[in-house]
């Protein structure tokens, strides 16, 4: 007989997906969900009216990894982040979050302030910064997903909260430090040019001490210069800090200098994945960047 726990988290895990017809879902494979998966998402669905944004799209992302989603516009990449990270609710689909690359959480329905408690955070395609408060505030806000006191802290202030708020700054001036923005934490974050603004997005994500990080689009806009230390910056965030990233990215230079696989979208639909090398040479991908009479 089946062992009953197993049974009751394969259910939770995998609940039957509603409004898809039964047979356009794919198969569960099991195998698919091993190693040290921190990403995975499977079969994923998402509907606007009678526009499928989103057409049956599996993705996984590995610890350590950079891994590139691209596409042309309108293919359904930000629709996707935004998918992942519960500001849409997706028609149907799997999503799997873990921290640790062992044990998965389904995280379907969170809403998005949830799930950078668990440790996917993001940056977004058009800058979404306080822009009237400073550079260090912006951070410290990032980090409120981390601290414990609540109103009671805030009225009688004792010694654990006032421990807390000065660990939430040194945190922040030490984000501020690894962004290289440490000389601007008092200027008023609309002040900064805009490369730096795209810098304070990634450190405000880094606060929330995050072990997935998605990137929209991070260099959009940014001269030759800003997309050379963007670059450097995303290897060092990787290797120092030890935190995943996948980003969307039409610098298709950037994208093969940083990512170690390749995901590839168009109309919604998942055309290929893999190695930069494989991608670069894929006739589905020339096509769907150039257009039908790509090979003539
Ligand atoms: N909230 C929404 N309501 C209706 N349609 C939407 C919504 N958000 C996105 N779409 C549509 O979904 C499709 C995918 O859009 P999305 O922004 O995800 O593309 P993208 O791949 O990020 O493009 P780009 O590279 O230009 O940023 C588009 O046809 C878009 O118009
Ligand atoms: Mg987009």
């Amino acid at each position: 007989m089946a062992d009953p726990v197993r049974k009751i988290r394969r259910a939770l895990l995998f609940p039957p997906a509603r409004h898809c017809k039964p047979n356009e879902r794919q198969t569960e494979r099991r195998n698919g969900f091993s190693g040290m998966k921190l990403l995975t998402v499977k079969d994923m669905v998402m509907d606007f009216g009678g526009l499928r944004a989103l057409n049956h799209v599996d993705l996984d992302v590995e610890k350590g990894e950079i891994v590139a989603l691209i596409g042309p516009n309108g293919a359904g990449k930000t629709t996707f982040f935004n998918c992942i990270t519960g500001i849409y609710t997706p028609t149907c689909g799997h999503i799997l979050l873990s921290s640790d690359g062992r044990h998965f959480e389904r995280i379907n329905g969170l809403k998005p302030n949830q799930v950078t408690r668990r440790g996917m955070a993001r940056t977004f395609q058009n800058i979404r910064l306080f822009l009237n408060m400073s550079v260090l505030e912006n951070i410290m806000i990032g980090r409120h997903c981390r601290t414990r006191s609540g109103i009671f802290g805030a009225i009688f202030r004792p010694p654990s909260t006032r421990r807390e708020e000065q660990d939430v700054v040194d945190v922040s001036y030490e984000i501020l430090r690894k962004i290289g923005l440490d000389g601007a934490a008092d200027e008023t974050a609309a002040n900064l040019p805009y490369g730096d603004q795209r810098r304070l997005e990634i450190g405000r994500a880094m606060a929330t001490d995050p072990s997935l990080i998605l990137l929209d689009e991070p260099a959009a806009g940014m001269n030759p210069q800003e997309t050379m230390e963007l670059v450097d910056l995303i290897k060092r965030i990787r290797s120092g800090e030890g935190i995943t990233m996948l980003l969307i990215e039409h610098d298709m230079k950037l994208v093969m200098t940083l990512a170690q696989r390749i995901f590839v979208m168009d109309y919604g639909k998942m055309i290929a994945e893999g190695a930069p090398g494989e991608i670069k040479t894929n006739p589905l991908v020339i096509k769907a960047y150039l257009g039908e009479d790509a090979h003539a």
